[in-house]
């Protein structure tokens, strides 16, 4: 009887740490999409989705070229209404190219500011900027974009600078 007793005990210890396992990965589960949300990357904000986005030809105005792809969410542009975001770096590229190109981590194939920014767009995962997270500017632009899009992109972001970058 008494042995029968201590089992029971036993038996009721391993069900309530299995039960406390469960609750901790629920935890866990629900603390991370929390804090990833935020983050408006490609999985979780609708509007970054490779199936919103249509092809940008490069006939369309300027910044309708920039703000179709979704650009402003993450990237502040001069000139580009709307263009605040704060998830990837000001898109100054005549202030900040120069110093990417020159910057002992870059393993990229780029020779000129304008060559590092269409290598930017399609390969974003080539060279991430310090200070600023991976894995999260979308990287299908090569199948949104066409050549003459991101030549029109790369000509207009190589030619801002930091003093214009007031809105
Ligand atoms: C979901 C957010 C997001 C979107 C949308 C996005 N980017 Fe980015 N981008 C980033 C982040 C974060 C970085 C910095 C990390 C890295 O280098 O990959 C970055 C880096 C860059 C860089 C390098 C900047 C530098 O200072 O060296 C360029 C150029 C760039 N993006 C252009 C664009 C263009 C053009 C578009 C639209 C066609 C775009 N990005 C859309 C998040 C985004």
């Amino acid at each position: 009887m008494k042995d029968v007793k201590v089992r029971s005990a036993r038996d009721r210890l391993v069900v309530w740490m299995a039960v406390g396992l469960i609750l901790l990965s629920v935890w866990w589960a629900l603390r991370d999409l929390r804090s990833s949300s935020p983050t408006p990357n490609q999985s979780t904000n609708p509007a970054l989705m490779p199936e919103a986005i249509s092809l940008v030809t490069g006939d369309e105005p300027l910044v309708d070229v920039l703000t179709r792809p979704g650009c402003p969410v993450c990237h502040m542009i001069p000139g580009i209404p709307g263009a605040t975001g704060q998830v990837g770096p000001p898109l100054v590229l005549g202030t900040t190219g120069p110093q990417r190109l020159k910057d002992p981590g870059y393993r990229g194939e780029a020779k000129t500011v304008h060559e590092y920014i269409v290598e930017s767009v399609l390969e974003p995962q080539r060279f991430v900027v310090q200070g600023y997270p991976a894995h999260t500017m979308p990287t299908w632009y090569g199948s949104k974009l066409s050549a003459l899009a991101l030549e029109k992109i790369a000509a207009y972001l190589e030619r801002q600078t930091e003093g214009s970058s007031a809105p």
